[in-house]
């Protein structure tokens, strides 16, 4: 088999075993064919996503907050945004874009409310926008990370700025948190792998780890997140409850 095969085989697993990564791709890869236009990515990182919308649209742009992005992870990164802004006024005129997504961004902004009027303001009328939010996840990014978010929360925050909620997908229930839980302890706090994962292009937007990969424990690891990752999904199945969930997407549009 060939490095690259290898690679890939290797990030498919990693997916699979981060319920978070596996659900952001699921739930956006069922909104992404309503993409249209010129698409602004707001807080793109690395633009991880680009792939599943650039079938879709004609123009692809990618911005980020300079002071949160030049904190972050550069050693990892593949892409980054075509331009940066000071983290208030989206550097566009009203109504440019056609589709504007916010990925895993507005819980880190202090001011979401204000983040949220910067996109509807770009967006053109009738434009789509598209965004995923934490629900229950782990503190990351720290300093930067300042709010979580319900349904309700994204209904009211987005008809504050004249969208509409069209659609909200959450990521899994009860069990696919408890397995992602589970599933982050061991691979960051039993066997230290938050390095490996960085040399993977992922975490790219956390700090640099520190710390040597503990690999005696993969034997035992491995196969544990494994048996997660499937029992979780079963149980999610069988016995979901969906009043816990890892984040939501919601898409609306403006009015
Ligand atoms: C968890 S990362 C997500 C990055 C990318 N969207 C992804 O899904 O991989 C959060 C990103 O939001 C960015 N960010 C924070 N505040 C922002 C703001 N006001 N405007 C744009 N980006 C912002 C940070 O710099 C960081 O890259």
């Amino acid at each position: 088999m060939q490095i690259p095969a290898l690679a890939r085989a290797a990030r498919a697993a990693s997916n699979w075993v981060d319920f978070e990564k596996s659900w952001i791709l699921e739930t956006l890869s069922k909104v992404a064919p309503q993409a249209r236009g010129r698409l602004l990515d707001v807080g793109c990182g690395d633009k991880p996503y680009e792939f599943l919308f650039r079938p879709y649209v004609d123009e692809y742009v990618g911005v980020e907050n300079v002071a949160t992005f030049e904190l972050t992870h550069a050693a990892s990164r593949a892409a980054g945004p075509d331009l940066t802004y000071d983290g208030n006024r989206l550097p566009f005129e009203d109504k440019t874009f056609d589709t504007v997504i916010s990925i895993q961004v507005l819980e880190h902004t202090p001011r979401p409310a204000e983040l949220i009027a910067e996109m509807a303001r770009v967006l053109t009328d009738d434009g789509l926008l598209i965004l995923s939010v934490p629900f229950s996840y782990r503190l990351h990014e720290e300093p930067h990370d300042y709010y979580r978010y319900t349904p309700h929360a994204m209904r009211e925050l987005c008809g504050r700025f004249g969208l509409s909620v069209q659609e909200v997908l959450a990521r899994g229930g009860l069990f696919t948190v408890m397995g992602h839980q589970i599933n982050t302890f061991l691979a960051y706090h039993v066997a230290n792998l938050e390095g490996v994962a960085q040399s993977m292009g992922r975490l790219g937007h956390e700090g640099a780890a520190n710390g040597v990969a503990r690999l005696w424990t993969l034997p035992l690891v491995v196969p544990a997140m494994a048996w997660v990752g499937l029992g979780a999904r079963v149980l999610d199945r069988v016995l979901h409850d969906p009043t816990d969930t890892l984040g939501f997407l919601v898409t609306a549009r403006r009015n």
